[in-house]
């Protein structure tokens, strides 16, 4: 089955030709950091003009690349949350187009769940029912979650973030560290050239009850008293020394967060031989490495997604349509946006 992905749930407009969850024909992805730049964050009625005005030439350049004409796609995938309302809206409204017009079917994809899938993409990588039990590790700009997956079709989501995304960290830590946008990968290149060790910031404790929902109070995260503390420090320093010593300042705050990710993966993995890790902040060298190092202590194989697909794209979600268990085909016409749709949902 051929499936056309769309993916306009934030800042990226991506379109993508997948065979089978496995065989990526083609994958374009439109980045629109250099449109957000100058306000240091998303600014969502700058993304979703953007998705209208750019979205047609992606998925028409997605098909071209594919080598498949417009007969071929056997499905239309959209992402339909959680993300951008106004952002969302976009993908969903162009997709249900496609689908009237080529008169083929519809599905609306979780696109926290698509993440998990982007680990599986490829003609070279484990399918996802022959890696037995795993655990999967969500960390991107807008999530934080850790969830144990039995089978494809049987998951509990085990831990999440009780206030900002591990990105949303590094996004924030990098604006007081005056790093630019996006955060990431600038504190991830600067943190090279420092001493991890020079500020003991704190780890993020293990959360209370009631604050998770439910959910492993252990295996929960929180990040907001972590950026707290860098503004609390960088008051503290004099402006002369800040400049010299931001790298290591950098390196220590990227130390806490990858600390408090890798301490909760090292309780999860028990019992499981897989860890999965993908959204954007799986880009990060340090927590490569540490991850890498907790997984062979461990005896457990760590799947990462190629780097192209860890960032927000289209063929993860397209690849989700064809592994995802829970999606359904839906009249074109009942597809709605669900800006905050969890995992689960
Ligand atoms: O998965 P993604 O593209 O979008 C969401 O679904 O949110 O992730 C974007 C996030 C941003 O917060 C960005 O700063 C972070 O991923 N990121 C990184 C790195 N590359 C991207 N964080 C740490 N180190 C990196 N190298
Ligand atoms: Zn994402």
């Amino acid at each position: 089955m051929i499936i056309l992905g769309i993916e306009t749930s934030c800042d990226e407009t991506a379109a993508a030709v997948v065979e089978n969850g496995m065989r990526v024909f083609s994958s374009e992805v439109l980045s629109q950091v250099k449109l957000h730049e100058p306000y240091g964050g998303v600014v969502p009625e700058i993304a979703s003009r953007s998705h209208v005005e750019c979205l047609p030439d992606v998925v028409d350049r997605a098909i071209k690349e594919s080598g498949c004409g417009w007969g071929d796609i056997d499905r239309i995938a959209v992402t339909s949350g959680p993300g951008l309302a106004s952002s969302l809206l976009v993908g969903i409204a162009y997709a249900k187009g496609l689908s009237m017009s080529l008169r083929r079917p519809l599905c609306g994809i979780n696109h926290i769940r698509a993440h998990v899938y982007s680990a599986f993409l490829g003609e070279d990588t484990p399918g996802i029912s022959d890696v037995g039990p795993f655990i999967a590790l969500v960390v991107s700009g807008g999530h934080t979650s850790l969830i144990k997956f039995c089978s494809p079709c049987e998951y509990r989501v085990l831990g999440e973030t009780i206030d900002d995304a591990a990105g949303e960290a590094f996004d924030k830590g990098a604006k007081l560290l005056g790093l630019g946008y996006p955060g990431g990968p600038a504190i991830d290149r600067i943190s090279r050239d420092g001493d991890p060790g020079m500020v003991n910031f704190p780890r993020g404790r293990q959360q209370k009850a009631d604050f998770c929902g439910g959910l492993d109070p252990e295996l929960c995260f929180s990040f907001s008293g972590l950026k707290t503390s860098l503004l609390y420090y960088l008051k503290d320093c004099s402006s002369e020394v800040i400049p010299r010593k931001i790298a290591s300042v950098a390196a220590s705050y990227q130390e806490a967060i990858i600390d408090a990710i890798v301490q909760r993966c090292e309780k999860a993995v028990l019992g499981v031989n897989t860890l999965v890790v993908a959204g954007g902040v799986s880009l990060n060298s340090r927590l490569r490495e540490s991850l890498g190092e907790l997984c062979k202590r461990r005896h457990v194989k760590l799947l990462l997604p190629a780097s192209e697909y860890c960032t927000d794209n289209a063929a993860m979600i397209a690849g989700a349509c064809w592994m995802d268990p829970g999606v359904v085909e839906v009249d074109g016409g009942v597809l709605d946006a669900e800006p905050g749709r969890s995992f689960s949902g």
